[in-house]
């Protein structure tokens, strides 16, 4: 059985007509608005970018508007999303667009890749997406279903797989790229699932899948032994005086750069260990309470931490003494410290 892939448009196309998400971004052809929703949704799920871009726009709407955006801004509206540098891209991204001569984002392919923060992924979605042009968009979803319809077992990180997969879908794209593109990411996010049996019966394709065929889907993509992530130590402690809390401004470069965090230390301390090093820091301690363990994963490590809420005599120097609401509106607390900030009701 060999794949005639050519056949997979008509049926695909037909099948995210009738089962397509109404999804925000798929209201507009404003590229501005269609490079937003794609960096956002390169690292996290679509339920969650919903919101983020819904406020991103209100608050951004013009390729202008993101330019001159200050960063603390720019980092509140992303705060939870993760990933900030994507964040940062976006912004020189757009200070490129609009002091270059056309004062639009590029319609080509290898112009989009040659701008910050856009990788061939974004580029391919961008410019099949927002300007029609027969440019796939290969990810991971489209890599589950290609790598499904062939029984292919390669590795798919590897450069050459991603190419050879642009190369076939290039060959046989439609006029209309958009849909093809989001057709394909859809199928992958709504029927050829990962992590789960896939729902074939459900399939456009299933008639043309060779591991549907052989009933082999589990064993696709073929997964690579993750690198261990670092594991790294963190107590995490937040200081309250009267009704504020202690923060401090992450370094600008390297993880969640320029963000905002509340104290920490290294390794993981016990109450008491804590209570030891804050008497050498000679900082008094009115109460103290545990708040439990959490983890967080990044790309290359992980945290271990251990919290404790720690209400202090006097505000010390060096940090900054913050409300809860302006916590909330006016820094950027990353994920990994919003756990805990919730367990206090911050
Ligand atoms: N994932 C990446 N791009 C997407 C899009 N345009 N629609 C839905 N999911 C996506």
């Amino acid at each position: 059985m060999t794949v005639e892939l050519k056949k997979i448009i008509e049926p695909l196309l037909q099948w995210y007509e009738k089962e397509k998400r109404d999804l925000p971004w798929r209201h507009t052809t404003d590229p501005y608005k269609i490079l937003v929703s794609e960096i956002m949704l390169q690292q996290t799920r679509v339920e969650t970018v919903k919101e983020y871009y819904l406020r991103f726009m209100k608050e951004l709407p013009t390729m202008e508007d993101l330019a001159n955006v200050e960063e603390e801004k720019l980092l509140k509206l992303w705060e939870g999303l993760g990933y900030y540098s994507r964040a940062k891209n976006l912004k020189k991204c757009a200070q490129i667009v609009v002091n270059s001569k056309e004062k639009t984002l590029p319609s080509d392919y290898k112009k989009l890749t040659s701008l910050p923060g856009i990788g061939p992924y974004a580029a391919g979605s961008i410019a099949s997406i927002a300007f029609g042009q027969k440019t796939p968009a290969i990810d991971g979803n489209v890599l589950r279903v290609m790598t499904r319809l062939y029984e292919d077992e390669r590795e798919i990180t590897l450069p050459i797989v991603r190419k050879h997969y642009f190369d076939l879908l290039q060959a046989i794209m439609p006029e209309n790229t958009r849909d093809f593109t989001e057709s394909l990411m859809e199928l992958g996010a709504l029927v050829c699932l990962p992590n789960t049996i896939p729902l074939c019966e459900k399939c456009p394709l299933n008639s043309f899948c060779q591991s549907y065929h052989h009933q082999t889907m589990l064993n696709f993509p073929t997964k690579k032994k993750m690198n261990e992530r670092k594991i790294e130590e963190k107590t995490i402690l937040i200081f309250q005086y009267q009704n504020t809390y202690a923060i401090q401004k992450r370094p600008s470069k390297g993880l969640l750069a320029s963000m905002y965090e509340f104290l920490w230390k290294s390794p993981k301390l016990t109450k008491e260990e804590v209570i030891q090093e804050l008497k050498k820091e000679k900082i008094e301690v009115e109460a103290i309470e545990a708040l439990g363990e959490a983890k967080q994963i990044f790309s290359h490590i992980k945290w271990h931490m251990i919290g404790y809420h720690i209400i202090v005599k006097k505000p010390f120097k060096k940090s900054l003494w913050v409300t809860k609401d302006e916590l909330k509106t006016k820094y950027s607390l990353p994920n990994a410290y919003k756990k805990y900030a919730k367990k206090i009701g911050v």
